[in-house]
């Protein structure tokens, strides 16, 4: 198989948010700390109606319906969740309904768990299977899909939730260049979830921003190591016209960027002027361990890759500031912010992808965009996911009422023998909800 890559992307986020700004206030924070300090503008969460599994029963049957994709077609589905409603039975079974109703049952693949990281494990898996001798002709899909809740503290803004759905094949615009991935995994708690009884993660915040950071030097040394091997040439953020990153919140993405144009430096990147080699030489004798440290090195940093940023990394990060971070589905969702920012103006070019998740696992890697014919071109691609409706027909919440449903939600994790308040008025025409959980723990759903 030829251009193996992306053919579509539906993204579903839901319909319930609150204005980061208005959280800031209710949470005692000083004015701008979660806007400014942290980047965000709004952030979505699942009301007791939906979870991972309606949220991505949401995204692939509207994808198999909105591309004209028959279910049939599909030969593997990976999922990618750090969401644990089952500890055994995984989400991709939960999606199979929509198969077998055509009689396909014939579906290899189920779900990877890392943090965020799990989806990017799904996606290579699809990649890898395409390329491979036991690719059978059919399209691989796969399914990143969490909701992000944290407990009541600094990290409860950052939390978020989205199903996104992406269907893999040859011959598609978004190819992947998978000879120069660069990984970097290792043992860590940063951030993880050790407490089964609850969905909140035990978070070691200034850890996981250092842990994030390191992981992201680690990988861009080995990506641009491989690059320089198989271009014989050097690598700098001048070869590429995006950067993609995972995005927890906005701000951890301004500096990972900036920390790639102090890299860049270090490597003595042609494109760095005089002005910024001025600004950022204080730092060029600074041990690694103290460049995650500096304060000085971030402002300086950040303020000579500002232009670039704006440029290279803004058009990305339109979906995780308005959502926040959804988890696995953060980084696509920010590389579909870019795709409905950009769409057809992209083909021709490249997009660099970082992924992360804590405990931890990350892979950086490279896509290129190319012309393909309707229903896959870029163009249909922005139009399907129609992003700026589906944002601007969101329901803000008071605080009160997000921190009751919390505690609603709290409440129902791990529960059994529930019946949810079906009230769908919210969602829109096709999306999956959550009915009730029997004295079985089972769970039904139901499309509005
Ligand atoms: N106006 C403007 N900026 C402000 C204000 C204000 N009023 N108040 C604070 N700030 C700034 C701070 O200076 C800081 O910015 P800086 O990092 O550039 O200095 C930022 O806002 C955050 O303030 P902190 O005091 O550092 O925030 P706190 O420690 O309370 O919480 C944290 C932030 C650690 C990110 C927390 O939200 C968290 O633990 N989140 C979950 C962990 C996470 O997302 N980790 C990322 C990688 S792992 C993953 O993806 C899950």
């Amino acid at each position: 198989a030829k251009n193996v890559g992306i053919l579509a992307i539906e993204i579903y986020f839901p319909p319930t948010c609150i204005q980061q700004e208005v959280l800031e206030a209710h949470d005692g924070a000083s004015k701008g700390k979660y806007t400014i300090g942290l980047g965000q503008d709004c952030m979505g969460f699942c009301t007791e109606v939906e979870d991972v599994i309606s949220m991505s029963l949401t995204a692939v049957s509207s994808l198999l319906e909105k591309y004209g994709v028959d279910p049939k077609q599909i030969g593997r589905l990976e999922v990618g969740s750090e969401t644990v409603l089952d500890k055994s039975k995984s989400i991709k079974t939960f999606l199979m309904p929509i198969f077998e109703k055509s009689g396909n049952t014939d579906i290899e693949g189920v779900d990877s768990t890392n943090a965020c990281y799990g989806g990017t494990a799904a996606l290579f898996n699809c990649i890898n299977w395409v390329e491979s001798s036991s690719w059978d002709g059919r399209y691989g899909l796969v399914v990143c899909t969490d909701s992000a809740v944290y407990a009541e503290g600094p990290a409860r803004p950052t939390g978020g939730a989205a199903a996104i759905a992406m269907l893999i094949g040859p011959n598609a615009p978004i190819v992947f260049e998978s000879k120069f991935r660069g990984s970097h995994m290792a043992h860590a708690y940063d951030f993880y979830k050790p407490n089964l009884a609850s969905e909140y993660p035990v978070v070691d915040g200034k850890l996981s921003q250092t842990c994030y950071l390191m992981a992201l030097d680690s990988c861009y040394k080995t990506f641009c190591n491989k690059y320089k091997k198989l271009e014989g040439k050097q690598f700098s953020i001048a070869d590429a016209e995006y950067f993609v990153f995972h995005s927890p919140y906005n701000k951890l993405v301004q500096k990972s960027f900036a920390r790639l144009v102090f890299n860049d430096f270090v490597r003595n990147a042609s494109y760095i002027d005089e002005a910024a080699k001025e600004k950022l030489a204080p730092f060029s004798s600074l041990t690694s361990d103290e460049s995650y440290q500096s304060r000085d090195l971030e402002k300086a940093s950040q303020q000579v890759a500002k232009p670039f940023y704006d440029a290279k990394v803004k058009p990305s990060t339109l979906i995780p500031k308005q959502v926040g971070n959804m988890y696995t589905a953060s980084i696509y969702a920010a590389f579909a912010s870019l795709i409905h920012n950009k769409n057809s103006t992209l083909v021709g070019q490249r997009a660099i992808l970082f992924s992360y998740g804590s405990g931890l696992s990350a892979t950086m890697f490279s896509v290129r965009f190319n012309e393909v014919q309707h229903p896959f071109s870029l163009s249909n691609i922005e139009s399907v996911m129609n992003v700026s409706e589906k944002l601007k027909s969101r329901h803000e919440f008071p605080p009160e009422k997000f921190v009751e449903i919390m505690q609603v939600m709290e409440h129902r994790y791990g529960a059994k023998d529930f019946v949810t308040n079906k009230d769908t008025s919210l969602l829109a025409p096709g999306t999956y909800f959550l009915t009730h959980v029997d004295s079985m723990y089972r769970r039904f759903y139901s499309k509005k």
